[in-house]
């Protein structure tokens, strides 16, 4: 490490692409945003551009290193991190995408989820991959674009061809991550995290499963190589011709929850991290042992470095929360997130208003795929006040969801939730999160912990970073909130919030 060379983090979510520059301390030096288009081509459908994705990677690169007057030669390693579960397949030659990517939110393949179920098999996939079967997952989208690409407008190849082409590893599956990294290398690799996400990954013998690619009928040939999240070998280097016109190591990749939990430096078993993204992930560290759950959560890979043993997490995935403050943007409730603070704060309650944000289901505890989102309690004096802060309260009551299930899963009491993403910045919420789950919630200096945690995984394996400390050593608390309100007053509102859960349940039943 030298004086002014730092680290940057491709961070691609689900509404956007960030790239972010590190120094040593930790410290943002550079940040550049786009968002991309979303597509919900039929109800339950919703689809990225890929090749906007890889156009708006660029873009953000570009604009970060000019605006902040760097040199990409002054990067010493770039990380990925990623919206998880999204699922793609490109052409091997052409480097295009033979249909959009299925967003991780899209509920397409519910009824196949549902043969699954009806076929006894949940116990067989959840033992597996640690995953509660779901439409959530990759593996019935990539089963699904197999299937279908060939009569869709977008496939740019013969027709018929889709799957015989595959087959012989002509096609490429991926996650964003893979996708990214492809790009950005020629590579065709994946982390571990991301590939426990797919539903076709054995999470015990950390290997793609045959018997799981035979029941989505994936080809093993179309599947990237997996490799550890921080890669000493790493996973390529970008091309001096290319649009950086340097040559960096691409050495560390996890999808964005793992990146989080890496990120608030949670590295040893029993720390616990919750992210307030476009949904809600509140993952556990519980080390080399992968806990399995008895209480609706995920187990999954937390994060691995070169040469050294998996760290397993338990993870909470909450569907819908900060997109439930975007839904009160686009039907004009509110112009901008950052009102609902104050519109919260002005009144004194919910006047018994509750907001069950189910658009896409429901995830942990619940699991419910045919879950639809539903408001109860409005009366004639209902005000947009009372629907924001029954908005934000969804937030907390659904997080308080999968704390309870935690700490009954591991048998560790929750007394410090570190948080992060953009929501954190809202210090009522953070309030309100405190007293809802009765627990300490945690606010560090850089709520951008997903992209700094992409960016300490690949500065590690070139020896940017030497160490974990030093990393612990960054993390710094900006702000705590502590419960300052009667459990009483709260266990009573959480009943009434589980009773409106209860009444979202299976809505979309055909
Ligand atoms: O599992 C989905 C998750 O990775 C999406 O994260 O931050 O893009 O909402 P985010």
């Amino acid at each position: 490490m030298t004086e002014d060379t730092y680290v940057g983090a491709i961070d691609q979510g689900t509404t956007g692409t960030r790239f972010m520059v590190f120094d040593h301390d930790g410290r943002v030096v550079a940040n550049a945003y786009q968002k991309h288009e979303q597509i919900y081509p039929e109800p339950g459908w919703v689809e990225h551009d890929p090749e906007e994705i890889w156009e708006n990677t660029q873009a953000v690169m570009l604009t970060a290193l000019e605006e902040a007057g760097l040199d990409a030669e002054q990067l010493d390693a770039i990380g990925i991190t990623n919206q998880r579960e999204t699922t793609l397949i490109w052409d091997k030659e052409s480097g295009r995408p033979v249909y959009n990517a299925i967003v991780w939110q899209d509920r397409r393949t519910t009824d196949r989820v549902e043969t699954l179920q009806d076929e006894g098999k949940e116990e067989w996939v959840r033992e597996k991959t640690g995953l509660e079967p779901d439409a959530y997952f990759s593996a019935t989208k990539a089963e699904w674009l197999l299937d279908n690409a060939d009569p869709i407008k977008l496939a740019r190849m013969r027709p018929d061809d889709v799957r015989e082409r595959a087959e012989e590893g002509e096609l490429m599956f991926g996650t964003i991550d893979t996708w990214v990294t492809y790009k950005l290398t020629g590579a065709h690799v994946t982390d571990v995290t991301n590939a426990s996400r797919t539903m076709l990954f054995n999470i015990h013998d950390m290997d793609w499963d045959d018997e799981l690619l035979e029941e989505f009928d994936v080809p093993k040939a179309m599947l990237p190589e997996v490799r550890p999240s921080s890669d000493e070998d790493l996973y390529g280097t970008t091309d001096s011709d290319g649009f950086l016109e340097a040559e960096i190591p691409v050495a560390g990749a996890l999808g964005d929850q793992q990146a989080a939990l890496f990120g608030q430096t949670c590295f040893d078993a029993g720390d616990a991290k919750n992210t307030y993204g476009t949904g809600s992930f509140m993952l556990m560290n519980t080390g080399d042992e992968a806990v399995m759950s008895e209480h609706g959560l995920l187990t999954t890979v937390g994060f691995q470095r070169s040469g050294e043993p998996v760290q397993y997490a338990l993870e909470g995935s909450i569907f819908i929360t900060g997109a439930a403050i975007e839904w009160l943007e686009d039907v004009s409730l509110i112009d901008d997130a950052a009102e609902t603070e104050e519109l919260a704060r002005s009144v004194d309650s919910t006047d018994g208003v509750y907001f069950v944000p189910a658009f896409t289901g429901l995830g942990a505890p619940h699991w419910d795929q045919r879950a639809r989102g539903t408001i109860l309690g409005m009366t004639r004096g209902t005000r947009r006040e009372h629907v924001v802060r029954a908005t934000l309260e969804s937030i907390a009551f659904q997080t308080r969801d999968v704390a309870e299930a935690m700490e009954e899963d591991s048998g560790i009491d929750l007394s410090t939730l570190r948080v992060d993403g953009g929501a954190v910045k809202n210090n009522f919420l953070c309030q309100l999160q405190s007293n809802i789950v009765g627990t300490d919630i945690v606010r560090p200096m850089v709520d951008e912990t997903t992209a700094l945690g992409a960016a300490y995984a690949a500065g590690l394996a070139v020896g940017y970073w030497s160490n974990l400390d030093e990393l612990r050593n960054n993390w710094q608390v900006d702000r705590e909130f502590s419960p300052d309100d009667d459990a009483e007053n709260v266990d009573g509102r959480y009943g009434r919030w589980k009773e409106a859960v209860d009444r979202s349940l299976d809505w979309a039943r055909e």
